[in-house]
């Protein structure tokens, strides 16, 4: 999971009393059409040469009038979508939801909220996209529901209710001591005490987003027809929250203490009993089998913040049978701009030994936005081209949180009383929340940035949305814009990084990272030259071993410009934070 979380979540254990949305279930589902399609497969499945972006639904485009976006006006933007180069978006839960979380506390996985629309919106969305080549991703959160959630409220009722054992209740180890010391994502005990039984529930994150207990198969089933019932109205597949934490240990064995204290004040533990449980893979290869269901080929992608590639890997199942996309919160946790460290993981990845395909992204909704993060604070919009540029031509498939492509920065509220994420409001001001990354996408310079025409909508849209925005870089030439979508088409066009392999170069440089693409016999390869250092640097390619003739290479896109007289592969210079990709024969 994100990785601050690590540092800030501690705080918030004590209940978030934000008012519940009505969950509405909303017409039936298609019928599945319960055939096994994995026969029918396709070797080159379309999700290995996505380009995947990812939408936070309520900063996108709002189409009421209300100062939230919605599903309306992410279709009203399908057209940009289309010319930036996207294939595929994933959208962050639009399920109804009281929104301790923003959406992550599910109080009704079949229906829609209405603060996003309505399912024939949805529907309507699903088939423009088709129109337009573009899929739709779901968020699905099958770790916890919302305390709102109508299944919670019947196994809270009583010891006896026969959803009872839908969720994780246990007695405390003696009066007023919870079960054990299991401590929550966000802080303090895992378990609340809830006095209509007089048991705990167990909760890894919020108090109010009690866990499901994944080894109820009643559970299993109804949240497999949950997927049932989107993949039947068209989705591409999901992206799963939080599947590492599906299971804990039944036994309630302690975690172990670690030295220190969290920032909070609890003791450090290691979550060996709620994070990582062997039964999660038998649940990713159920959910495989479910997405299998259906024509498609339909995606599974996790969050998967795993410790190491090692751990990564295993995310793919054994046989291949479980994620096809594991998120790889290595890579974006490089935080940064170091060529080893980089080289490094790329090369680990690339070889892992399931054989399956890298995910790599660098922003989302939980991480502080890569403008800034990887940013000196004088060539951020240079640096944006470089990361830009890394992500774009691995063979990993890449992964956008909406306004990178715009070099949308971090814009963290500057008073407590704005803050809109629960974090946010109690960690207040050594921890400012999520809103900074969440901020509205940045379309034109009218009002609100074009995202709105509410008086206010939920988060000030940032001042830099005066330069930084779609309609001021669609004319500019040099803009992070216009390089994005140079970049997304030469992907599109080179059959070499579409299909290419990855070939390490020059693995010793301290500042410099380069690779080959290269398809076996066919065509030209592809340099790619990233020099991740504020000084100009020279490396020297003995490219021939590689099969390559010519000494120098062709220019397809470098920023700033390196003309082809300059790109001698014997002695090539890089300039500060300079990117070449270009083509070799
Ligand atoms: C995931 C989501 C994050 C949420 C958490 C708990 O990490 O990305 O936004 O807070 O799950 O549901």
């Amino acid at each position: 999971m994100l990785n601050r979380a690590k540092f800030i979540f501690p705080l918030v254990t004590i209940g978030l009393c934000l008012a519940a949305g009505p969950g509405r279930t909303q017409q039936a589902p298609p019928k599945s059409p319960k055939a096994e399609h994995a026969p029918e497969k396709a070797l080159d499945p379309w999700w290995k040469h996505a380009v995947i972006y990812e939408i936070y639904p309520r900063s996108f485009q709002d189409s009421n009038g209300d100062g939230v976006g919605d599903i309306n006006g992410i279709t009203s933007r399908l057209d940009y979508l289309r010319e930036l180069g996207i294939d595929a978006i994933w959208i962050s839960p639009m399920y109804p939801s009281p929104l301790v979380d923003f959406g992550y506390d599910v109080s009704d996985y079949t229906a829609i909220d209405p603060l996003y629309g309505t399912l024939a919106d949805f529907d309507r969305l699903v088939s423009e996209g088709k129109k337009r080549n573009i899929r739709v991703i779901m968020d699905f959160v099958p770790n916890h529901t919302s305390d709102q959630h109508a299944w919670f409220a019947e196994s809270r009722s009583s010891r006896t209710n026969p959803k009872r054992d839908w969720y994780i209740w246990r007695d405390g180890k003696e009066p007023g001591q919870p079960p054990n010391n299991w401590q929550s994502w966000f802080g303090h005990s895992a378990w609340k005490f809830d006095p209509i039984t007089n048991q705990y529930y167990y909760h890894h994150f919020y108090t109010e987003q009690p866990d499901l207990n994944w080894r109820n198969p009643q559970v299993r089933n109804a949240m497999y027809d949950a997927m049932r019932f989107w993949l039947g109205r068209g989705v591409a597949g999901f992206r799963i929250d939080a599947v590492s934490r599906l299971f804990e240990d039944p036994n309630l064995h302690d975690d172990p203490i670690l030295p220190g204290k969290n920032a909070y004040g609890d003791p450090n533990i290691a979550h060996k009993y709620t994070d990582n449980l062997p039964e999660v893979h038998q649940v990713l290869r159920e959910m495989r089998s479910v997405a299998n269901e259906y024509p498609g080929d339909a995606v599974l992608i996790s969050e998967a913040d795993e410790p190491n590639i090692a751990e990564l890997t295993k995310m793919y199942g054994s046989k291949n049978d479980e994620i096809q996309l594991p998120m790889d919160f290595q890579i974006a946790d490089v935080n940064k701009l170091s060529a080893p460290d980089f080289r490094r993981l790329l090369d680990e990845i690339d070889r892992n030994p399931a054989g399956g395909q890298p995910h790599y992204f660098f922003s989302n909704h939980d991480q502080p936005r890569q403008w800034d993060r990887y940013g000196d604070g004088v060539h951020n919009d240079q640096i944006a081209k470089l990361m830009a540029a890394l992500l774009l031509t691995t063979r990993a498939t890449p992964l956008l949180y909406y306004g990178e492509e715009i070099g949308m920065r971090t814009t963290d509220p500057v008073r407590k009383e704005d803050v809109q994420d629960p974090i946010g409001q109690l960690g207040w001001p050594q921890e400012k929340g999520r809103d900074g990354e969440r901020t509205p996408m940045q379309w034109d310079t009218s009002k609100d940035a074009g995202f709105s025409t509410a008086e206010r909508p939920w988060l000030p849209v940032p001042p830099s949305s005066a330069e930084y925005n779609v309609k001021a870089e669609a004319q500019d030439p040099n803009s992070i814009l216009s390089f994005y979508k140079r970049l997304l088409a030469v992907r599109r066009s080179e059959p070499a990084l579409r299909d290419g392999k990855y070939l390490p170069l020059d693995q010793g440089n301290p500042d410099v990272l380069s690779f080959l693409r290269k398809t076996p016999g066919k065509g030209d390869s592809i340099l790619v030259v990233l020099n991740m250092s504020a000084e100009p640097r020279t490396v020297s390619f003995a490219l021939d071993v590689r099969g390559v003739r010519e000494a120098t290479a062709r220019p397809l896109i470098s920023a700033p410009k390196i003309a082809r007289e300059s790109a001698v592969l014997a002695h090539f210079t890089v300039p500060a934070f300079g990117v070449f990709i270009g083509s070799v024969h």
